[in-house]
């Protein structure tokens, strides 16, 4: 089954470089780019929106890399012009590296195709972590020039977490062959070899996981990955113009807002912590708060994998109603009425 898994982890991908599925989380598959592409003194260019990108940069520089940081404001996310200025100035650097959706604040990189055309002209290689949107937005890895994609069965894939996903193109595998891995359980030239001589992984996979994730990408095709994600775009649509008209402010720039991540300010007055344990407890609806310096400024709510229309309804109503109950001054029902225009459609 593996050799047919990868097949179809290829075709959400959109691409016929080689993939693999290793047994670890994101940050694992993060790790494998980095420990086999960056040698020792490697330029490579991070932007940081946020706590991922911040930990990608991290993980360059833990690997040996010089991580060339271009800091964004929080809310808002990289433009390709940044990248290009960088790569511009600096000489000879190896690789862009950029988190597609930044999830700690609803952010997503809406140049991403023309950053991939701009790594091409100056010889970068262009390395996408999009552990949080494969599957939950436009991503053809061939078409826009991305040499890794790094994923996970966890988010908008639907799949049980423990699993990632990673691609290398021909060019990536040059970067690699520079060198020795800095790896053992990561050596992806030693996953090649297993697949091409015996097709197997190298190490033990993690099996009930392998088989609920070609499950999951069953799933996908046969509600056709395009529907797949036009449903996220519409449920999107309907939780941003829902939060809008409850009169709460979105915490993302509109050119960077994430289709998947939407990150909202709580209402002045409302406590977090509170109002996210009070939205479980009385409507079993679980979001997420903000992350480091934003813990207790906004709180997320995913929109990944099988979220239709009744999974929209049900928040907004239990968020319009937890606000309420906390004493918030909101206007009842209107959340719902601006979120079913989008969603009387699907
Ligand atoms: C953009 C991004 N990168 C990396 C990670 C780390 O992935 P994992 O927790 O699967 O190791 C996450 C997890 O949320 C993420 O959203």
């Amino acid at each position: 089954m593996y050799p047919r898994l990868l097949e179809k982890v290829k075709k959400v991908l959109q691409t016929k470089s080689d993939v693999f599925v290793l047994t670890s989380s994101g940050t694992g598959a993060v790790e494998a780019a980095l420990s086999n592409i960056v040698k020792p003194g490697d330029k490579v260019i991070v932007p940081v929106a946020g706590e991922f990108g911040s930990r990608l940069a991290d993980s360059v520089e833990i690997y040996g890399g010089k991580a060339l940081r271009i800091q964004v404001e929080p809310g808002d996310s990289p433009t390709a012009a940044q990248v290009e200025e960088v790569l511009d100035r600096e000489k000879d650097v190896l690789a862009v590296a950029v988190v597609y959706n930044e999830t700690s604040t609803g952010t997503t990189v809406r140049e991403l195709e023309k950053m991939g055309e701009i790594a091409k002209k100056y010889g970068a290689l262009f390395i996408v972590d999009a552990i949080s949107i494969l599957g939950g937005d436009w991503l053809p890895v061939d078409e826009w020039n991305v040499d890794v994609c790094i994923a996970a069965s966890q988010k908008c894939l639907a799949a049980p977490p423990g699993v990632s996903i990673i691609s290398l193109s021909e060019d990536a595998w040059k970067a690699v062959k520079r060198g020795r891995p800095a790896t053992l359980y990561f050596d992806l030239p030693r996953y090649k070899k297993y697949l091409e001589e015996r097709k197997e992984t190298p190490f033990t996979p993690a099996l009930p996981l392998f088989f609920a994730l070609d499950e999951a990408l069953n799933m996908i095709f046969e509600y056709g990955l395009e529907n797949w994600i036009r449903r996220q775009e519409t449920t999107a649509k309907a939780f941003y113009s829902a939060f809008q008209a409850m009169g709460l402010k979105l915490f993302a720039k509109e050119r960077a807002r994430s289709n998947v991540v939407i990150a909202v300010y709580a209402p002045e007055g409302i406590e977090v912590g509170k109002f996210r344990e009070h939205l479980r407890v009385k409507y079993s609806v679980v979001v997420a708060g903000g992350f480091g310096e934003l813990k207790n400024v906004i709180f997320r709510v995913g929109n990944m994998g099988a979220v239709t229309a009744r999974e929209v309804v049900t928040t907004v109503s239990s968020i319009e109603s937890t606000l309420a109950d906390l004493g918030a001054q909101v206007p009842l029902g209107e959340g719902v009425k601006a979120a079913w225009q989008y969603l009387k459609d699907l």
